[in-house]
């Protein structure tokens, strides 16, 4: 089974609690785990980025149900390439926050605060890898 990875940004359609955001991750880990796919949610409201990876018709056929959920809109994707490995082997959903801080942590991703827009997260796919992978090994809940 070759495996892909995606990952997109989007904008949640209202202010997501943390009751909204364990809903959307029971579900999710529920059916991913029945797909095989795997990988990271980050939300910084208003955005959400998620990596999703795995068979790549399985993976297309998540994403469509995905792109199509009300609670999230504007959704653009930043990478989508084979893989030779999953990043996230262990997460069915793996779960975080990322805050203000965080994007200071990664070389040119603070300016995001200037022009916070998925078209930015767009143009900075390198980046917005680095912060996924700063929550390879965290999980929030
Ligand atoms: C930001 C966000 C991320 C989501 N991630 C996943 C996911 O990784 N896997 C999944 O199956 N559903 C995910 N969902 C939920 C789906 O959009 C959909 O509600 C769910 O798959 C319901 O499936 P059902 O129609 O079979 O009940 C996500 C929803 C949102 C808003």
């Amino acid at each position: 089974m070759s495996i892909w990875s995606l990952v997109y940004a989007s904008v949640a359609s209202r202010k997501m609690t943390d009751t909204d955001l364990k809903q959307i991750l029971q579900v999710s880990r529920r059916k991913n785990q029945d797909n095989l796919i795997t990988g990271m949610l980050l939300y910084m409201d208003p955005f959400f980025i998620q990596a999703l990876e795995g068979d790549i018709s399985t993976l297309e056929h998540s994403f469509s149900i995905i792109k199509q959920d009300p609670r999230h809109e504007k959704i653009s994707i930043i990478y989508k390439q084979p893989a030779s490995e999953r990043i996230f082997p262990e997460w069915s959903m793996g779960f975080n926050k990322f805050e203000q801080a965080h994007l200071g942590q990664i070389e040119g991703l603070s300016d995001f605060l200037q022009r916070p827009t998925t078209e930015f997260l767009v143009d900075s796919s390198n980046r917005v890898l680095q912060l996924l992978n700063l929550f390879r090994r965290e999980i929030l809940f």
